[in-house]
């Protein structure tokens, strides 16, 4: 692919996607979970007040947030047990690798902040800049949050998926050093209402 930087207009959003889709492919585990953070990052959005175009920013960076992880070998991104140091090292990268993917595409600039940031942590230990609280970009906060959640909720190569309860138990114990606590207690809030819109349904 060769893209001139900066001069994309009609179709990038198309590329995005294929991108995402392509980073999606390679790995079972995450089939459609790329999908379920955007449209949640993109509900609390809307919990939060933030404007509709904010919003469809939430969704589009909530599909693409992990596109770098097609730069991280099958060998470390499919390992079915914990990863060791030099292997977190190069997963680590994932944030920056998937930024210089999308930096030529002009219509990614709102995008780029939550790919970059989505593992920094709220106490300033994560990747790959150290920001702290407020630091971190707030889309970026958001993604982060119903990434985790989903990833808890889903089964992954190391380990089988959480209950509900499960998840929120360590989505709250990490509120205020891993997440945002605000937004860990949004989306809690919206699980659980979910939850009971689908008992209800089915009663
Ligand atoms: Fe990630």
């Amino acid at each position: 692919m060769d893209l001139e930087a900066g001069t994309d207009d009609y179709g990038a959003d198309q590329v995005i996607y294929s991108l995402a889709a392509a980073a999606e492919a390679r790995d079972p585990y995450t089939e459609a979970h790329a999908q379920r953070v955007g449209q949640s990052a993109r509900r609390i959005g809307a919990r939060m007040g933030l404007s509709p175009g904010q919003q469809e920013t939430l969704y589009r960076g909530g599909i693409i947030h992990d596109i770098g992880k097609i730069g991280i070998p099958d060998a470390i991104l499919l390992k079915p047990g914990e990863l060791d140091f030099e292997e977190q090292i190069k997963m680590h990268l994932h944030p920056v690798i998937g930024e210089s993917i999308v930096a030529p595409l002009k219509s990614s600039a709102d995008l780029r902040p939550m790919i970059r940031h989505h593992h920094e942590r709220y106490d300033g230990t994560g990747y790959p800049d150290r920001l702290a609280s407020d630091e971190i970009p707030l889309l970026a906060r958001i993604v982060s949050v119903c990434d985790a959640y989903d990833a808890l909720i889903n089964d992954r190569p190391y380990r089988e998926r959480l209950s509900q309860d499960e998840a929120f138990v360590i989505l709250q114990s990490g509120a205020g050093r891993q997440w945002d606590p605000q937004i860990v207690k949004l989306v809690v809030d919206e699980a659980r209402r979910e939850a009971a819109l689908v008992e209800t349904s089915i009663d």
